[in-house]
């Protein structure tokens, strides 16, 4: 699948991302000599302020987006670097004091599995802290499916579902997987942005991408219109406008 991720698309709504990445952070017990993974590490900004706040000794970033890790590399050093590879291959050489992960996870399918592999990567009392939106009953991912069932032809039947269990799954599973402590929460976040039109201008930026990766430039462009018309019956067109995110942030210690 060609590689549709947009740095500057994405990190136009900086700060609304960046909120739950310190939650999650701040749910990470401290420790000296941590050795840390970020899955999906994306440009690499956050990945920074994680090894920094959690005073590592050495994190490794990683993202399947060379673009990405393109503006990534900036921040290597003293400790922090970076490297392509896929989550749900072998993520990182050798065991970790931290597996984190924030707004990543929810790309990859067969969470169970998932998380049997991630805390098979810890090191004894070793932790697992994952943020994952937990929007894919909303209307703004519906709508998402209802245009791609329209765009079946082009899309050769592709519909991008997201696979996120809810909150008392996730902490079951840390359970079953033996975590003797945990912490798994939903939280709302409410972003106030200035029109429904910035709604779609952050879907651009994660989601619809998937899409784009499947369809030629033009027909991308329908499909985005038709995305825009048909969330645009159910979105008041209020401004600034109120839009109540909500994710789920899980921790756990083995
Ligand atoms: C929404 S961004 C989050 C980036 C960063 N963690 C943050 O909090 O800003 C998701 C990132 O996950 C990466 N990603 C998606 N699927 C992946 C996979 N299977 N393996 C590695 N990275 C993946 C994407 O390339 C993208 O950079």
């Amino acid at each position: 699948m060609p590689d549709k991720w947009n740095p500057e698309l994405y990190e136009r709504f900086q700060a609304e991302r960046s909120r739950p990445f310190y939650d999650l952070v701040d749910m990470v017990h401290r420790q000296e000599n941590l050795r840390v993974i970020d899955l999906g590490c994306g440009t690499g900004k956050l990945t920074k302020y994680l090894h920094e706040t959690l005073a590592a000794e050495e994190t490794l970033g990683i993202d399947a987006s060379e673009k990405m890790l393109e503006k990534a590399r900036q921040f290597e050093g003293n400790g922090l670097r970076f490297e392509q590879r896929r989550i749900e291959e072998n993520p990182g050489d050798g065991e970790f004091d931290v597996v984190f992960s924030n707004a990543a996870l929810q790309w990859l399918t067969g969470h169970e599995v998932l998380f049997e592999k991630l805390r098979a990567k810890l090191r004894p009392g070793g932790q697992l802290a994952v943020q994952i939106p937990a929007m894919d009953s909303e209307p703004v991912h519906q709508i998402a499916v209802e245009t791609a069932q329209e765009f079946s032809q082009e899309l050769r039947g592709y519909v991008r579902r997201l696979e996120v269990l809810p909150p008392e799954t996730y902490a079951r599973i840390f359970y079953k997987l033996g975590f003797v402590k945990q912490e798994v929460k939903l939280q709302i976040y409410g972003h106030v942005l200035p029109s429904r039109e910035a709604v779609v201008e952050w879907y651009r930026g994660t989601l619809l991408t998937a899409y784009e990766s499947q369809l030629n430039a033009q027909s991308y462009e329908r499909f985005v219109e038709r995305y825009q018309q048909k969330l645009f019956e159910l979105l008041e067109d209020e401004r600034p406008f109120f839009f109540p995110y909500k994710r789920i942030l899980m921790w756990g210690r083995i």
